[in-house]
């Protein structure tokens, strides 16, 4: 994103204030569907990634459909203007109350335990049903984001296929889709794909199935030296697997399930230096947002590039770069951005970018350390719009009860 433009983007919304630029969840949409020339195709935009209704537009108007894992977010869906037939509900660990909000709601259900798939038949029975597989492996840039193989808490076994069906039996359950999603961030899809061959197999045990949805988990590179997805091939082998499987079987609508890869990318936080502190042996630079609006660096030990945002006519100025650490305003030794990173020089009032935030930012932010959310604002070409305002304090005392403790 421009570097002028950004400079405007804090002097008229201050900071910290996430960023995200239109044309580039676009872009990253339009790559995806394009590389898989399999029909009939689906793509959710699975929108734990960032659930700001104006992102949720645009995916909606680029002919996205969309994944919910909660009521909150199918809340969010229509609010948004998507229909009930183009979410999917892939919950987990689900209450009655938010089975029945689905229902009531006319959005199909995933069950993601045997144990739900009967609590879904006795509130349901004789009703649509999705079903998620665990295929036996998972995937993903850290441990914490691995959502197959047997050490996770997700989806069915794929060997239970015969109490599966005894469940969908007992219920008069019709059963329209299995889903898998193995993890996220995986940039090498050998793994992504051996579990599409797991779930297709499962699948073939179903013959009045509709679609088989092989969730998300598509990464973005971070890093430097990360290299994209081969998308062409991944494309390639996925099609022509669940050709040759349609062939074999029966006609089905491949279904995906992208977050990241649509949004990460379009995305920057802002931040402004608000101290610099040097010991004998590091420089602190300090910002005036932390772990509580960006969590990923602290979560998974995730890294992200972070730029100094300098007026293109004074931008040869900054030749000399030295190693800092990049932390946030929150008190915990955690609210670390980046270590022995290779920055030029910085003082306070600087303008710092921590870049590729759009997915999992905000929507994991919270108000730690009673400090209010930060701003967001959506960059479509020349046009900048807030998408959704700086929390405020009256924000923290929000669902507070005053209680007179004195009785
Ligand atoms: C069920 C489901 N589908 C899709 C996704 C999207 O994953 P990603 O952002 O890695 O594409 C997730 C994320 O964890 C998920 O839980």
């Amino acid at each position: 994103m421009d570097f002028d433009r950004l400079a405007e983007i804090r002097t008229a919304y201050g900071t910290p204030t996430y960023v995200y630029d239109k044309q580039v969840m676009a872009r990253q949409y339009q790559n995806l569907a394009q590389s898989i020339r399999y029909t009939p195709l689906r793509i959710h935009y699975a929108c734990k990634a960032n659930t700001n209704c104006a992102i949720l537009r645009i995916f909606r108007d680029l002919g996205c459909a969309v994944d919910c894992v909660s009521p909150g977010e199918i809340f969010l869906a229509l609010k948004a203007g998507f229909s009930s037939s183009d979410i999917l509900f892939t919950g987990n660990n689900l209450t009655h109350s938010e089975i029945m909000y689905a229902i009531s709601h006319d959005v199909l259900m995933t069950a993601d335990s045997l144990s739900q798939l009967e609590v879904y038949g006795q509130i349901n029975p004789e009703s649509d049903v999705c079903i998620r597989i665990n295929p036996n492996l998972g995937a993903g840039h850290h441990k914490h984001v691995i959502t197959g193989g047997l050490q996770s808490k997700f989806g069915i076994y794929q060997t239970d296929v015969a109490q599966i069906t005894s469940l969908l039996n007992k219920y008069n359950l019709h059963l329209k889709g299995v889903h898998m999603h193995i993890g996220s961030g995986i940039l090498e899809p050998v793994l992504l794909l051996k579990g599409v061959e797991s779930l297709l197999q499962v699948a073939g045990e179903f013959p009045d199935l509709e679609f088989v949805d092989i969730g998300g988990g598509l990464g973005v590179p971070y890093e430097p030296g990360q290299v994209s997805m081969d998308l062409r091939k991944f494309g390639e082998s996925l099609t022509d697997m669940v050709t040759r499987w349609a062939e074999h079987n029966h006609a089905v609508t491949l279904v995906l399930e992208p977050g990241r890869f649509l949004v990460a990318e379009s995305g920057i936080l802002l931040t402004t230096v608000t101290a610099v502190k040097e010991n004998p042996k590091y420089t602190f630079v300090g910002v005036d947002t932390g772990f509580n609006h960006f969590m990923r660096p602290a979560l998974y030990n995730a890294y992200h590039e972070i730029v100094k945002v300098v007026p293109s006519e004074s931008r040869r100025e900054f030749q000399e770069h030295s190693e800092v650490t990049v932390c946030g305003d929150i008190c915990e030794s955690a609210d670390i951005f980046a270590r022995n990173r290779l920055l030029p020089p910085l003082k306070e009032g600087d303008l710092l970018a921590i870049l590729n935030t759009g997915a999992y930012g905000f929507s994991m932010a919270s108000e730690y350390n009673s400090r209010p959310l930060p701003a967001e604002v959506l960059v479509d070409k020349t046009t900048v719009t807030e998408i959704r305002k700086r929390g405020t304090f009256q924000d923290l005392l929000r669902n507070q009860c005053e209680v007179d403790i004195d009785g």
